[in-house]
């Protein structure tokens, strides 16, 4: 039993085929990053019309490297939200056409659950429940998981998400595009000390989380000094210890009050060192366990697309003769209707 899963909520075009004894077979991405880094962000409309270039190029590639003919695929899973209307809506029209013609089920999956569980891609992985972390582009949020489809938000930024924030003051220093992975680089060589960013909200005991803040405090630092780049590694680091802390603080504060060991941390953002060693430091004093997808499942990808959605299919959560295209620009974990 094989599906097929299509990601293209972003700017990055995935497709991917998980079977249900072997696993995903293959992932294949296709980033954008050369189209919108000379804007300094993402142009949904360039991104929008790139996955449409991109799209059945990279299935048919797929199909050809794995020599899997489209009728041995069993379903097809597309992220259906949250994400960007007119990136969605590539990925939706071309699951619900080539379901269609194949007489397959389509099932719609939300790209945050993909997150969330893309840590069932690793062998080292969880069993249920567990806390999850997922900080990305679009999201910072704890999530209390207590099985598949049963997730409950503990916290959540009430503004920017981390990534963003991070995008955002690369963006200020004058960091190429892709911001987080680039201030990451220049974090490496930063002298501590320099710099101190505040924490906002750390000492609050809810697990909500507000970045938008030190956006303008990186604003008036580079007003005030002179900026080499030393100074920019310097305040790349301040600026990493200050979300690194504050993500910590919050993981932790979700597992003392409910009592679990184990921390999931998903998204892009998660792919940086310095985040991760700061929680692996709390998670060993608790003496907890924490568990990392690999990089490649970090960011973007279809190959967690494919797996909530085989999780479904073995489930039949999914409605079956569905002709209506659908996606959900702004879809909430806590409102995963198609479990009930
Ligand atoms: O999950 P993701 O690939 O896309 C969504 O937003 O859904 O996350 C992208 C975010 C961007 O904000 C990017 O700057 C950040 O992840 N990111 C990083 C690193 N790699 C990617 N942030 C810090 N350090 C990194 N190594
Ligand atoms: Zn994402």
């Amino acid at each position: 039993m094989k599906i097929l899963g299509i990601e293209t909520s972003c700017d990055d075009t995935s497709v991917a085929i998980y079977d249900k004894k072997k696993g995903i077979i293959i992932n294949k991405v296709k980033n954008q990053n050369i189209y919108h880094k000379n804007y300094g962000g993402i142009v949904p409309e360039l991104a929008a019309r790139y996955h449409m270039k991109n799209i059945t190029p990279l299935i048919k590639m797929v199909l050809r490297k794995t020599k899997i003919s489209l009728n041995k695929i069993d379903g097809i899973a597309y992220t259906a939200g949250p994400g960007f209307v007119g990136s969605l809506l590539i990925g939706a029209t071309i699951s619900h056409s080539l379901a269609y013609s194949l007489n397959i089920p389509v099932i719609p999956v939300n790209h945050m659950e993909g997150h969330l569980l893309s840590i069932m891609l690793e062998k080292n992985h969880p069993n249920f429940p567990f806390i999850s972390l997922l900080v990305s582009g679009g999201h910072t949020q704890i999530i209390q998981a207590y099985n598949l489809g049963k997730y409950k938000i503990l916290g959540n930024s009430i503004d920017d998400a981390a990534g963003e924030a991070l995008d955002k003051i690369a963006k200020l220093l004058g960091i190429k595009y892709p911001g987080g992975v680039n201030l990451e680089k220049l974090a490496k060589k930063g002298k501590e000390k320099n710099f101190f960013f505040p924490k906002p909200m750390i000492n609050n005991k809810n697990m909500n989380f507000s970045f938008s803040g030190l956006k303008t405090f990186a604003k008036n630092i580079i007003n005030k000094y002179h900026i080499n780049y030393q100074t920019k590694c310097d305040i790349a680091l301040a600026f990493e210890n200050s979300i690194a802390e504050i993500l910590t603080r919050k993981c932790f504060v979700a597992l003392k009050n409910t009592g679990y060991k184990k921390l999931v941390v998903a998204g892009g953002v998660s792919a940086n060192l310095n985040i991760r060693n700061q929680l692996n430091n709390m998670i060993k004093k608790i003496k907890g366990k924490v568990f990392y997808s690999r990089p490649e499942f970090c960011t973007d990808n279809a190959a967690m697309i494919a797996y909530v959605g085989m999780m479904r299919f073995k489930k039949n959560f999914f409605s079956k003769n569905s002709f209506s295209i659908k996606v959900y620009p702004k879809w909430s974990l806590s409102d995963l209707s198609y479990y009930r």
